[in-house]
């Protein structure tokens, strides 16, 4: 259910509508939380310029920037939120992208999305270029790779020079204590320092990589160190503007099992057994998560959180990505290994009891 004033919520960076009171993450009303006061009109992750002081606030309505009535206000809150067609003005045609983690799942599709869309891309990982050949993977070739660690800045500094945007995809699903592995260490301290880098060499936008909900069998401090690093991202650099993206699931051929998990997750919608599995939380395929995260990076009127909707929405509609040639669900895998199982158990039982 979603709380008063959670329509104005999500503007300001929350991945959810409503936060669960008992969680650790959870903040305090939206009526006490105000939007950063920079003289800017804050929408459902829309960032216009300031509006005539006699006309209504702005919400997306197809053209971000036309007023609308209460009426189509509120008609507007009841319906998934839409990305609206972006002005070809606020999109840059050509940018500079650095990825930290460009190495990993998402920051490899995030690369190839930006550079096959005429962008120029930096990225880096403690482990630097990712095992991808040329060959099948030309576009490769096209991106600065540079094997650093996140929080060694003077490794990876430089490469912010003439930058518009950083797209921070680095996270960890695991706590290794031992190896300063800690969710607060890579999950929130690690964006934090790169927005710093950003801030200090005048790069002018920050793309988190966040979550919309607890991932199963993953630590809720997982996610409160996501939900630092929203908060804090907005409150301590207020010079940025930054885009939060809230996916749950992403999908893809690169990470193995995740297109049969995806498929279970949307053969399990009807029974809503956990969030992942709703309309609203919904896996998404790599290429739509990538094509969002570009687009955020690029569009200087977007800011605040993009929804599973919305980046769904952006996947689609933007251009950027094929969407018939985004990665898709399938069960396959899943009915052989389980008709391998069952042969395997009849032919067993066959020489068992010949
Ligand atoms: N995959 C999903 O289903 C999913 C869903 C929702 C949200 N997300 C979010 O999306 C983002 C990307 O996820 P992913 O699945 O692509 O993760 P991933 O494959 O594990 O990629 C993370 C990358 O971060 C790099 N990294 C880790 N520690 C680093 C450090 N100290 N310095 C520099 N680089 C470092 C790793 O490269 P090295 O090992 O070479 O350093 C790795 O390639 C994360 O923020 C994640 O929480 C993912």
């Amino acid at each position: 259910m979603r709380g008063p004033g959670s329509a104005s919520v999500r503007g300001y960076g929350q991945c959810k509508d409503t936060l669960h009171t008992s969680s650790p993450f959870h903040e305090a009303p939206a009526s006490v939380r105000r939007p950063r006061t920079t003289g800017r009109v804050h929408t459902l992750g829309i960032r216009a310029p300031p509006p005539p002081r006699s006309q209504p606030e702005f919400l997306f309505s197809g053209n971000p920037f036309a007023p609308v009535s209460s009426v189509q206000r509120d008609a507007a809150r009841r319906v998934s939120p839409r990305i609206p067609s972006l002005d070809q003005a606020s999109r840059r045609p050509v940018a500079k992208l650095v990825v930290p983690g460009g190495n990993g799942f998402i920051g490899t599709e995030i690369c190839r999305v930006a550079v096959q869309n005429g962008h120029e891309v930096a990225a880096f990982g403690r482990t630097g270029r990712p095992a991808l050949t040329p060959a099948r993977h030309p576009w490769v070739q096209d991106v600065e790779w540079r094997a650093a660690d996140v929080f060694a800045p003077d490794a990876w500094r430089d490469l912010l020079d003439g930058a518009d945007a950083v797209v921070h995809t680095i996270a960890t699903i695991r706590e290794h204590p031992d190896r300063n592995v800690t969710f607060d260490r890579v999950n929130a301290e690690s964006a934090l320092r790169a927005a710093e880098a950003a801030v200090a060499a005048d790069v002018g936008a920050v793309v988190f990589l966040s979550v919309r909900d607890k991932p199963p069998l993953v630590p809720y401090a997982f996610l409160s160190a996501k939900r630092r690093a929203e908060r804090a991202l907005r409150e301590d650099h207020p010079s940025l503007r930054t885009v939060t993206l809230c996916p749950n699931l992403v999908y893809g051929a690169r990470k193995t099992g995740t297109p049969t998990l995806a498929a279970v997750l949307n053969q399990a919608q009807g029974m809503r057994p956990h969030p992942y599995a709703t309309a609203e939380g919904r896996p998404l395929p790599v290429e739509f998560v990538a094509a969002a995260a570009v687009q955020a990076a690029v569009t200087s009127t977007m800011e605040g959180t993009l929804t599973v909707p919305q980046i769904d929405d952006i996947g689609r509609t933007s251009g950027l990505v094929d969407p018939n040639a985004a990665s898709t669900p399938s069960l396959a895998p899943l009915l052989v290994g389980l008709g391998g199982t069952a042969l395997g158990a009849w032919l067993l039982r066959r020489w068992r009891a010949s």
